[in-house]
């Protein structure tokens, strides 16, 4: 069982085979998706929202995310696992791309993404020419939620051809793949059809080569309203709640433990 590669996942584009992939921020999800056979995981900066507590991506650091990666890394055979450059590691130049990627690279990651059209085409030339894998981010990009108002679609009538083009821009620098989040259905399947590279897409439709979701939102964990691109497959918050509200009950009520979970 070896790991999957970057030639698989283009191998798979041109025999217009779609992959699953899934956000993983532990040992047991890790575990899991893994022996589902999810060929690519990632470790998200979305832990900012989804493991940490903060109510944006801004907030997590390298320091962060570098012990999630390897327990990522660590809990896979197979899984090309790929870590999420966070905001404020990478904008500045591609040398600070590189130190980051690297400290990433050394924790075990096969492959770095980041957020950014054209503006960080220079990054992903500098990571890809230094032997690092990048998937590109474009569409809407929660690092840049200020400057765009929110959780919004992107890419809409005109713009749709500066998508095109940042696309273009990244696979030409050397991205492996490019997610595309929050874009009309049309304008990634443009891009889909223009590129070598796959596709990920989060909100964009059926015609992408690859699909992605954060795991909560696919199994359920996660609360309140979600986002129309999310189908949640599993209901885990109801099934936590539940056994945690047993559990409770059975301690207050002495049910629980008994002498069968007891030592002589
Ligand atoms: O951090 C994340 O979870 C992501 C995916 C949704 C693409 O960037
Ligand atoms: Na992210």
């Amino acid at each position: 069982h070896r790991r999957v590669r970057i030639r698989d996942l283009h191998t798979a584009k041109e025999h217009g085979e779609r992959w699953p992939m899934l956000t993983s921020y532990d040992q047991y999800t890790a575990i899991i998706f893994d022996e589902a056979g999810i060929p690519v995981l990632l470790v998200g900066d979305s832990a900012s929202n989804n493991v940490f507590g903060y109510d944006t991506t801004l907030p997590v650091t390298v320091d962060d995310l570098l012990p999630l990666v390897r327990a990522v890394v660590r809990s896979t055979q197979r899984a090309l696992v790929i870590a999420d450059l966070p905001f404020g590691s990478f904008e500045a130049s591609a040398e600070q791309a590189l130190g980051t990627a690297v400290r990433f690279m050394k924790a075990g990651a096969q492959a770095v993404k980041l957020e950014g059209g054209r503006r960080v085409a220079p990054q992903v030339e500098a990571l890809t020419g230094a032997g690092i894998p990048v998937m590109a981010h474009i569409g809407f990009t929660p690092q840049h939620e200020h400057t765009l108002g929110g959780y919004r679609v992107q890419g809409r009538g005109s713009d749709g051809d500066r998508l095109v083009h940042d696309a273009i821009c990244l696979a030409e620098a050397g991205a492996f793949a490019v997610v595309l989040e929050m874009v009309p259905s049309e304008v990634a399947k443009r891009i889909t059809g223009e590129l070598r590279i796959p596709t990920v897409g989060i909100g964009a439709g059926p015609n992408c080569d690859a699909q992605v979701l954060v795991w909560q939102d696919m199994a359920g964990l996660r609360g309140g309203k979600l986002p129309r691109f999310v189908k949640q497959y599993a209901d885990m918050r109801t099934v936590l709640n539940d056994a945690v509200a047993h559990y409770a009950d059975e301690v207050r009520t002495g049910q629980f433990p008994t002498d069968a979970h007891s030592f002589e």
